[in-house]
């Protein structure tokens, strides 16, 4: 049997470019949803990469372009911090987008990082997005458009190198294994089941990780960003000249 072997999409932006052509592209995609669906879920990514693309969403002309009304904003991953604490990717997303937004305001499904532990976190957060998606289980997600950044050690959301993830779960809890700090993770299974998935990925310092993923290095326990492969048709990298170094492209 012939193996199929599907290319994913890989666009190298020049850094001064970068926000704005992620930008055009993700408006592009809600735009094409919405023309036929009532709302569009979009899973936003955490980290810093993102930050200059929230802001480039969040203003003219693409916070007019959006009808963020229809739009359901989720979380890929949390830090298990208060949402006013500046390592939460609630606030990020609050202070770069939501807050721009006035009343053209998306429906927002933040973790709530105030229960009593990452594994009551998990299963909240798990209800709350059946119970706005539909669907009654990981196997009936699928997210319109999932963003996602990758870390130089090869993890993506917060599904670190190594991290055990519980079959058939939407979002589990995870620790960060550099500060041990605790966060919540969507699985891989309810991200990239989605129909359209973008990494971002910026910096010299990604690389040689980069290279590592392309190449088919490991596997995806120890390179979790390597499960894109298994959507790779729907898949784009948005990588900068920094990041695109050590590729052939
Ligand atoms: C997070 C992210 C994480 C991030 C990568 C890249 O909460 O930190 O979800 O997966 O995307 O660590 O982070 P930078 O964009 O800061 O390099």
């Amino acid at each position: 049997m012939e193996t199929k072997l599907v290319k994913t999409k890989i666009e190298q932006v020049e850094p001064k470019l970068f926000a704005a052509t992620v930008a055009d592209e993700i408006t592009a995609c809600i735009t094409d949803v919405l023309a036929d669906k009532p709302k569009c879920s979009l899973v936003l990514a955490g980290g810093s990469t993102p930050a200059a693309v929230y802001r480039a969403l969040s203003v003219p002309p693409r916070n007019e372009q959006i009808d963020w009304k229809r739009v359901q904003l989720f979380w890929g991953d949390e830090r298990w911090v208060p949402h006013t604490d500046n390592q939460s990717n609630f606030k990020m997303v609050q202070e770069t987008l939501l807050s721009k937004l006035g009343t053209n305001r998306p429906e927002v499904y933040g973790v709530d990082t105030a229960l009593g532990s990452t594994e009551l976190g998990a299963k909240a957060y798990a209800k709350a997005i059946l119970s706005a998606c539909g669907g009654s289980s990981v196997a009936e997600l699928k997210f319109d458009l999932v963003l996602l950044g990758m870390g130089e050690d090869g993890h993506t959301a917060s599904i670190f190198p190594g991290a055990e993830i519980p079959e058939g779960q939407i979002c589990f809890a995870a620790t960060n294994p550099h500060d041990h700090t605790k966060r919540l993770s969507l699985t891989p299974a309810a991200l990239f089941s989605a129909r359209r998935i973008i990494f971002i990925v910026n910096g010299e310092n990604k690389a040689g990780m980069l290279k590592r993923i392309f190449a088919k290095e490991g596997d995806t326990l120890e390179l979790p960003a390597r499960h894109y492969e298994s959507a790779a048709e729907r898949v784009t990298w948005f990588i900068d000249t920094g990041a695109a170094k050590e590729l052939k492209l």
